[in-house]
């Protein structure tokens, strides 16, 4: 049985799909703790309601990255996790907690990578005037936004979007690859060669949520 921690900031949409979709489909993994940085990150609720320990390190309290990191560390590895899931942690984190976490750490970030790290990232994708955005599951490395993708899903922008409109429909991916991220990780299906992440046995490691003729532009 695999021991996950997850990390969130926030509403945790993407954890509880981990969560939901671990019990649903009765992964070898269990979800040991959510851990916040807020104390008023919603996602909380949500995992104490499931019966999942949750901890709070509120990132105010810490004079500097390094013992915030280190404090965090300390939370997750309380737990002794096989893999730490970032979902919505909106920190970012010193090479020394990355290096910690190497090859068992993974982030899903709202943008094709390479393209569009950071912030504001539908934003970014309508500025630029991409037709197609999306999401990315990656291996955490000490560049942020950064690192070996496991898996992406793509959408198409479509005319008259908004960021919010954007976001919506990428989020909708979100939700569905990374479970399943997760889920291979936890199958121990994925191996790391520099930057390319291959998933035995092979499946697509990509997702199209196109949408029909007629919709949109
Ligand atoms: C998600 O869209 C996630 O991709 C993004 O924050 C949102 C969190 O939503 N993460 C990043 O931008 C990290 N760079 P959630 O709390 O509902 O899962």
């Amino acid at each position: 049985m695999k021991k996950l921690v997850i990390l969130i900031s926030g509403r945790g949409s993407n954890m509880e799909a981990i969560v939901s979709a671990c019990s649903r489909e009765g992964w070898p993994a269990q979800v040991a703790a959510v851990i916040a940085n807020r104390p008023d990150a919603a996602g909380l609720a949500f995992a104490a309601l499931h019966g999942i320990a949750t901890a709070v390190v509120d990132h105010r309290q810490f004079p500097d990255r390094e013992s915030f990191d280190a404090a965090l560390a300390r939370e997750i590895d309380g737990f002794t996790p096989d893999l730490v899931v970032l979902a919505g942690f909106m920190r970012v984190l010193t090479p020394g907690f990355v290096d910690h976490y190497a090859g068992r750490m993974l982030n899903v970030h709202p943008s094709l990578l390479p393209s569009f790290p950071g912030l504001k990232t539908h934003q970014q994708a309508l500025d630029a005037g991409v037709r197609l955005h999306g999401a990315s599951v990656h291996f955490v490395t000490s560049q942020l936004d950064h690192g070996p993708i496991v898996v992406q899903a793509a959408v198409p922008v479509l005319a008259g979007d908004t960021p919010a409109m954007l976001a919506g429909r990428v989020l909708a991916t979100e939700h569905i690859i990374y479970p399943r991220a997760v889920r291979w990780f936890v199958e121990g299906r994925l191996a790391l060669d520099g930057l390319r992440v291959t998933l035995t046995p092979p499946e697509p490691q990509w997702l199209f949520a196109g949408h029909t003729a007629g919709e949109g532009a």
